[in-house]
């Protein structure tokens, strides 16, 4: 398929991705829930759903809501810990023949650093991806993405105790991306995701009632694309490592944006809900895309936006 001479391959740190695609934590299971509906061997990596040290109940239901152009999520960071997460899925994920990125958080800095030793210790995982849009118990319930020294100290401690390749998966909550990335950067994170999703609320008209249990939860889904475009397009602009752009990406032109925008790679996340195939759509469509502009490296579209002369 395609011109065998064509490079979709991306560098994230010292992880390589056959294909700059990937698919957003919380939206793809664990992997294994995907298998039987598309084939994960064609992602340029699996991403799980979000890992803390110990088992995590979730919030109650209703924990999820469609809203104009997107979704509203509350699920409350569910997840079986690191012990469930070994025992229950890295025996299929560590068979696959792409790399597998696990999304952890914690609510303490001591939290984080132990989840990436744990990981670390594993051997065998693509990258770790911090999720820093969680509260710090210890700080008041700030989230630890949204203050430079926090965001700094969460991601020198993972990079005490690990080699693997560091992500850190930035909160869109901020008044200034740039300064967090840069903080990020300068703490040794290999690569940014941007972004994660968005506080938002929807409320029930007949009964009154929020539409979450939790009242509150993130936005997700095309409503969320032009602002996250302009979150990778600052960061991308403040740091030297890669990003993985996300939010709302429902097609290759979507994603093709994100790159333009200074994405070195790309994540789907609620498409998959209601289309599974999108990640693979949007793989055949860079390619389609790249044989049609006669673009022999994916890397060539990185950042290539061309802003109007002042
Ligand atoms: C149901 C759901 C669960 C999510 N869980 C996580 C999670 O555990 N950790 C995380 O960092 N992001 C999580 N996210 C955020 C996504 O990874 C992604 O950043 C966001 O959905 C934006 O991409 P999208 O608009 O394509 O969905 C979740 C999103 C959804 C919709």
């Amino acid at each position: 398929m395609g011109d065998p001479e064509m490079n979709l391959s991306v560098q994230i740190g010292k992880l390589t991705m056959q294909n700059p695609v990937t698919v957003a934590s919380g939206t793809f299971g664990y992997g294994a829930e995907y298998a039987r509906l598309i084939d994960l061997n064609l992602l340029g990596a699996v991403t799980v759903k979000g890992i803390r040290l110990n088992p995590v109940p979730g919030n109650p239901t209703p924990r999820t809501a469609e809203v104009t152009s997107g979704m509203l999520n509350a699920i409350g960071l569910q997840g079986p810990g690191v012990d469930g997460f070994i025992k229950k899925y890295w025996p299929f994920l560590k068979e696959l023949k792409v790399p597998t990125i696990i999304n952890i958080w914690g609510t303490t800095v001591e939290e984080y650093a132990e989840v990436a030793r744990r990981f670390d210790a594993l051997g065998g995982v693509g990258a770790l991806e911090l999720n820093v849009s969680c509260p710090n118990i210890k700080a008041g319930g700030a989230q630890f993405g949204t203050d430079c020294t926090l965001l700094a100290q969460v991601v020198a401690a993972c990079r005490q105790v690990t080699t693997l390749p560091l992500i850190t998966k930035m909160s869109p909550n901020v008044p200034n991306i740039a300064q967090l990335a840069k903080a990020a950067e300068d703490a040794g994170s290999d690569a940014l995701a941007v972004t994660n999703s968005f506080p938002a609320m929807a409320i029930d008209i007949h009964t009154r009632k929020p539409k979450l249990a939790n009242i509150t939860g993130g936005l997700t889904g095309p409503a969320i694309k032009p602002i996250a475009i302009k979150l990778v397009w600052e960061a991308a602009k403040a740091v030297r490592i890669p990003i993985i752009g996300m939010g709302g990406i429902q097609n290759a032109d979507d994603a093709i944006e994100f790159l333009m925008a200074g994405a070195t790679a790309v994540a789907v996340g609620t498409a998959n809900f209601y289309e599974p195939q999108t990640p693979l759509q949007v793989i055949a469509g860079i390619r389609d895309f790249m044989e049609r502009k006669k673009i022999g490296d994916v890397r060539e579209i990185t950042g290539s936006v061309q802003l109007p002369k002042k």
